[in-house]
C-alpha cells in the first residue's frame, strides 16, 4: 500500500513538475512574443534608414486642381487624398493644405500644421496672416514666422504645374529638409 502511494505521489510530483515546466515554457514563449511585438516598431525605426525604407517610396505627385481654382494673389484651402491609406482611415485620409498663388505659375503650398506643435493653422485674408489657435503662433502670407512660439515658418510641399493642373508631392509630411529642397528647386527654376 505504502509503496503504491509512494509511487502515486512520485507520479503526481513528476506530473506537476512537467506541468510546471510546460507552463514555464509557455510563459517564456508568450513573454518572448510580447517583447518581439513591442520591439518591432523600434527595430523598424532603427533599420529603416539602412534599408532605404525612409527614402520617399511613398511620395507621389497628386493633383490639387485646375489652375483656375486658385485665383492669383489669393490663398485657398485645398484637400488631397493621402497616397498611403487604408480602408480604416475614413475622412482622415483627406489632407488639407493651404495654396497661395502669387502670379502665373508661382505658388506656395503650405502644410496646415503649425511648425510649433502641429495644430492646424487658419488663413485670415483680412489681416493677411496665418494664425494658430493653440498657442498664438502667427505667420505671414508667405509662410514665414511672424510671432509666437513656432521656431520657423510653415512647411511647404514641393509643387509643379502640368497640363494646367497644380500638383504637389504628397505621401510624406513636408519637413525642414524637403522645404529646403523646394527652395533650392524654386530658385533653380527662376534662375
Ligand atoms: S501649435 Fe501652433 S503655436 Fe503651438
Amino acid at each position: 500500500m505504502i509503496g503504491d502511494r509512494g509511487e502515486v505521489n512520485e507520479k503526481q510530483q513528476t506530473g506537476e513538475l512537467s506541468r510546471r515546466e510546460w507552463l514555464t515554457k509557455i510563459g517564456l514563449l508568450l513573454n518572448g512574443l510580447a517583447v518581439t511585438v513591442l520591439a518591432m516598431p523600434i527595430i523598424g525605426y532603427l533599420v529603416s534608414p539602412l534599408i532605404g525604407a525612409d527614402k520617399g517610396q511613398y511620395k507621389r505627385w497628386i493633383t490639387l486642381g485646375d489652375l483656375s481654382e486658385f485665383p492669383e494673389n489669393q490663398t485657398r484651402l485645398a484637400k488631397f487624398e493621402n497616397p498611403i491609406t487604408s480602408f480604416a482611415d475614413g475622412d482622415t485620409d483627406h489632407i488639407p493644405c493651404w495654396v497661395r498663388r502669387m502670379q502665373g505659375e508661382n505658388f506656395q503650398v503650405f502644410a496646415v500644421n503649425c511648425a510649433h506643435l502641429g495644430c492646424p493653422v487658419r488663413w485670415f485674408p483680412q489681416s493677411g496672416l496665418f494664425m494658430c489657435p493653440c498657442h498664438g503662433g502667427v505667420y505671414y502670407e508667405d509662410g514665414s514666422r511672424a510671432s509666437g512660439p513656432p521656431p520657423r515658418g510653415l512647411f511647404e510641399y514641393p509643387f509643379k504645374v502640368e497640363s494646367g493642373k497644380l500638383m504637389i508631392e504628397a505621401g510624406q509630411l513636408p519637413t525642414l529638409s524637403t522645404t529646403a529642397k523646394l527652395m533650392v528647386r524654386s530658385r533653380g527654376c527662376q534662375g
